[in-house]
């Protein structure tokens, strides 16, 4: 029988703290069932002492969440853990994980704490999660620049306190993948009661090493890895969910493991993150980048077409590539299309439905096939645009080379009608203007990209947007056949999203 490797999934914790990230709660609850039907053991869904906003979406993914385990992070102190535990009590699963920085460098800068006392507070914090919840993971922060035989220390003691999960990071992604694989190793020898605790490890991407590191740590003996979708994390990122899964399962000659994933859902879970977080997937990345199944060598392509395996080493089907197609047409009911919009994770209510149902009659009038990432798209439209103080209307846009562009643009605003003409260096530029002008924006444009979402000329544009008013950071997303519509889409669901308290990024403070 193999064992199996358990897949711990931080793209709602760790995943959005890369800067600019952020995610409401609707959009970690909407990634949630996701990652749920990607099947997914753990979801660390927040880090609900961070704000009030943080706790919420950790809520209300426990209470949406059936299969997978709902892990809330928390400090090694009691207000944390309190906090985290009610924060995942709604789950029918349930993970609490508590750390505490363990490298000379973190505990006398940062935690200004002698060793013994950080030993003290692990010791305290799982006995009191423990006492809140049955499943226990501790982490040993900074654990690949600490002391291995300090690290054995507290290990124990974590594991004696009730821990069942002990994991060990490499916070700074400086960790190098033999290295990280010894010292794993050394420590699960040397630790006592190694064997009464699942070992799991915790990689950054700093060096470009935290899946190498990750596998290191598995060959070591580690039966968890903790990983984001798309690699998305602080700084450069944690281990890349899709990567580990596949290299398990395509080298399962070497690596004798078992995961739960449902990898033909790697790619539309893939999708909806990077729509969500504004963060675009590289052409070349792999599993899930556009070009990672493309042969444009000649060469390579006259293999494929002999033998798929001369320079294939995975289906591309196997990962989601080419399973999103939507067999319907713009002749196909109601009833059909609720089925997929169930399949693809969404409970829509009748009236949601009706309205959903309205735009992709439209969009399969005006488009040859209708995918998947399209319903998505239009899904997230209608949440976008429902309850939103501004909503776009339509636009009239004029340009000839060399000359400036002009955008008339009839937006709605608290329910009327609002109609303003600017000037640009180019349509979406005047587009810009004119919406800035209605809404009094003064906010910095960050980042502007546009997506084709599927294939073909007929194919919606997305276009991100991310937008910085002080200290807060959004992002805006739109889509449309028509790319500029699809900007002013985009650009307003920002600014809506600036003006919206409650859309705060719930992480904002104490983020470890
Ligand atoms: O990188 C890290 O050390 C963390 C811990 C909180 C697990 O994210
Ligand atoms: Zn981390």
């Amino acid at each position: 029988m193999k064992k199996d490797l358990i897949i711990f999934d931080t793209t709602l914790r760790d995943g959005e703290q890369s800067p600019g990230a952020s995610m409401t709660l609707d959009e970690k609850v909407r990634i949630a069932k996701l990652l749920e039907m990607l099947k997914v053991d753990i979801i660390e869904a927040g880090f609900p002492i961070s704000s009030e906003g943080d706790f919420q979406s950790v809520m209300a993914v426990a209470k949406t969440i059936k299969d997978s385990s709902v892990c809330g992070l928390a400090r090694a102190k009691k207000i944390d853990i309190e906090r985290a535990a009610e924060a995942i009590r709604p789950a029918p699963r349930k993970r609490l994980h508590t750390f505490i920085a363990t490298s000379p460098i973190h505990m006398k800068y940062k935690l200004k704490m002698e060793p013994d006392q950080v030993i003290a507070s692990a010791v305290d914090a799982v006995k009191l999660a423990r006492n809140l919840c049955d499943d226990v993971e501790f982490s040993c922060e900074d654990a690949s620049r600490s002391d291995n035989d300090f690290l054995c220390r507290i290990i124990e003691q974590a594991i004696a306190a009730g821990a069942t999960t002990i994991n060990i990071p490499d916070t700074v992604g400086y960790a190098l993948p033999h290295q990280f694989g010894e010292m794993i190793k050394d420590i699960i020898t040397r630790v006592p009661n190694s064997d009464k605790a699942i070992f799991s490890a915790h990689c950054h991407n700093d060096l470009g090493l935290a899946v190498a590191n990750s596998l290191a740590a598995v060959a070591a003996g580690a039966r968890q890895v903790e990983c984001t979708i798309n690699g998305l994390g602080e700084r450069a990122g944690n281990a890349a969910l899709e990567e580990i899964v596949m290299a398990v399962n395509t080298r399962n000659d070497m690596i004798n493991l078992n995961t739960n994933i449902k990898t033909e859902q790697i790619v539309p879970t893939s999708k909806l993150v990077s729509q969500i977080t504004g963060f675009p997937v590289q052409p070349n990345k792999a599993i899930v980048g556009a070009n990672a199944f493309a042969h444009e060598a000649g060469i390579h392509q006259d293999g494929v077409i002999k033998h798929r395996q001369t320079y294939e080493i995975m289906k591309a089907e196997d990962v989601g590539w080419q399973t999103n197609k939507l067999v319907l047409g713009k002749h196909s009911g109601r009833n059909a299309f609720s089925k997929r919009m169930e399949a693809l994770g969404y409970t829509l209510d009748a009236t949601e439905l009706d309205e959903l149902f309205v735009k992709f009659k439209n969009l399969a009038d005006h488009k040859h096939t209708v995918y998947d990432e399209d319903l998505h798209a239009l899904s997230t439209a209608i949440q976008v645009e429902n309850n939103a103080r501004f909503k776009f209307e339509h636009a009239t846009i004029h340009t000839k080379t060399n000359e400036k562009a002009s955008a008339e643009i009839t937006v709605i605003k608290d329910g009327q009608k609002i109609k303003l003409q600017s000037y640009g260096n180019g349509p979406v530029d005047a587009i810009f203007e004119a919406i800035n002008k209605i809404t009094d924006c003064d906010a910095s444009l960050l980042l502007y990209s546009v997506n084709a979402i599927t294939e073909g000329t007929d194919a919606m544009g997305e276009v991100m947007v991310r937008l910085q008013k002080g200290s807060r950071v959004v992002n805006g997303s739109g889509a449309d056949l028509d790319i500029v519509s699809a900007s002013a889409k985009a650009y307003i669901n920002a600014i809506n999203l600036l003006q919206d308290d409650s859309k705060m990024n719930p992480q904002k403070s104490e983020t470890p």
